[in-house]
């Protein structure tokens, strides 16, 4: 597929909406249709998102206020106004739309409009009431009726919980929106020196646009309704990893079973107890839209238990001289998560479409003694990585704040770390996913441009 917005200059307005996560997403299609982004935030779209993950993508300052100027003089905002090919405003909030009918240029998005003859691309969304009222319908007139293309939010499930229409259109028809609106249209400013200036990308800032999937904690399983089997894990390992992936732009679910110590704010979390808790909680944020992946990596850092009672006590086990407990084995979860990933069935058999990005999955294995065993648990468990320690090593393992460990990739390569710090450790795992996920999308752009044209639908 040709970039079809190759050479243009896109200004993104994002504002202050629950979705405005989603306009990093579009900052990616946007640009792998060859387009350069320039982005502004209103005030309130930086509660929701921050501007290091947009500027580590698009490479340029992010403009957040009326009043800011780049670092040669020029004013910021005019300048994507003058050079932008199209703006696009994704998400924009019923308040975004008020001030824009209005033409009440406060924040920086409405005053790039106001001063801009470029074509303008809005899409909504809000809670499906405040689209209907007649306020917001008559404001989308009036974008309208100054030229503006208002793509209609779609229905489905809002923030509120409740369903209905409001949910910002999906990304793929607001580019191609974008494209048609360009069609005809020679590239207003080619000359760089007439854009926003080009920034270094952040170096601390590689995972931006990621969602990263994180366990952390050692799972209980109960033996009755006061006693549980459980392990050492405190949960270091797998917060430490939480927070380096923060720290490094990405978007971070942690899902977090029994843990001794504070959870990174910045995180989503999801409290589990048992293996079968962790293992709803990852089937849930496995599977995304449509077959999609739920999430770009998944580092599974927590101690699963491998064994658990066959039949929980329902009440208090009384004292007796001696007490057998019957135990199952729990099921394998980075397995089973990884067999989804690859639409293989518990025999390994193909039978559904992967997922689509295709995830990538790391292991961690606590070992005693040698580290020999644990290729054949990367290649049993089908990951890419697996970071292997032993945990019988002074230093390393439950509860240290350090770890000395191992890191085995599906290639085969294997490097040995020194013993550091646990979040130096988290840093050295993160340092392979962002090469892999790098990898993964170099892959799958070079399959969609040898893709043979398809008919339209
Ligand atoms: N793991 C899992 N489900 C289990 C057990 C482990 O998903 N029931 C995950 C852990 O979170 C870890 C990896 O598998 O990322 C390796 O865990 P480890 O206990 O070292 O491996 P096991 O498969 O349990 O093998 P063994 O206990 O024989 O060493």
């Amino acid at each position: 597929m040709s970039e079809r917005l190759a050479g243009r200059m896109i200004g993104l307005g994002v504002t202050g909406s629950i979705a405005a996560y989603k306009a990093v997403e579009l900052l990616r299609l946007l640009r792998s249709e060859g387009a350069d982004i320039a982005v502004m935030l209103t005030p309130a779209a930086t509660q929701f998102v921050g501007p290091l993950s947009f500027r580590a993508l698009s490479r340029h300052p992010i403009e957040t206020n009326v009043l800011d100027l780049l670092p040669d003089g020029r004013i910021g905002h005019i300048v994507i106004a003058d050079s932008a090919d199209a703006i696009v405003v994704a998400p924009a909030t019923a308040h975004w739309l008020a001030a824009m009918a209005t033409g009440l240029s406060g924040d920086v998005v409405t005053a790039t409009c106001l001063a801009s003859s470029a074509p303008v691309v809005v899409a909504p969304a809000m809670d499906g009431d405040m689209w209907t009222h007649p306020a917001t319908t008559a404001n989308v007139a009036k974008l309208r009726s100054f030229g503006y293309a208002v793509i209609d939010p779609d229905v489905g499930p809002l923030a509120s919980g409740q369903s209905g229409i409001g949910r910002l259109a999906e990304l793929p028809a607001i580019v191609d929106a974008v494209v048609a609106l360009l069609a005809d249209r020679s590239i207003r400013a080619s000359d760089p020196a007439a854009r926003p200036p080009v920034v270094a990308p952040g170096r601390d800032a590689d995972l931006a646009g990621r969602h990263v999937v994180v366990s952390a904690g050692g799972t209980r399983e109960a033996i009755d309704p006061v006693r549980y089997i459980g392990n050492r894990s405190t949960g270091k390992m797998g917060v430490a990893v939480a927070e380096a992936a923060l720290d490094r732009g990405a978007r971070v679910t942690l899902i977090a079973a029994d843990v001794e110590v504070t959870l990174p704010a910045g995180a989503t979390v999801i409290r589990v107890e048992s293996t079968a808790d962790l293992r709803g909680a990852l089937l849930r944020v496995t599977h995304g839209a449509d077959g999609s992946a739920g999430y770009d990596a998944l580092i599974m850092a927590a101690a699963v238990s491998d064994f658990r009672p066959l039949i929980p006590a329902e009440t208090k086990l009384g004292r007796t001289e001696t007490l057998t407990l019957d135990l199952e084995a729990t099921p394998d979860l980075l397995a089973e998560i990884a067999r989804i990933a690859q639409g293989l069935d518990s025999e390994g058999a193909v039978t559904r479409d992967p997922l689509q990005p295709r995830p990538i999955l790391v292991g961690f294995a606590a070992e005693t003694g040698s580290l020999d065993r644990t290729a054949e648990k990367l290649r049993r468990k089908r990951v890419d990585l697996i970071v292997a320690n032993d945990v019988a090593e002074a230093g390393s393992g439950f509860g240290t704040d350090t770890n000395r460990a191992s890191i085995l990739a599906a290639d085969g390569a294997r490097s040995d770390l020194p013993l550091q710090s646990k979040r130096a450790v988290a840093d050295a795992v993160l340092d392979r996913v962002a090469v892999a996920l790098d990898e993964r999308d170099r892959a799958a752009q070079t399959d969609a441009t040898s893709e043979p044209a398809r008919e339209p639908a």
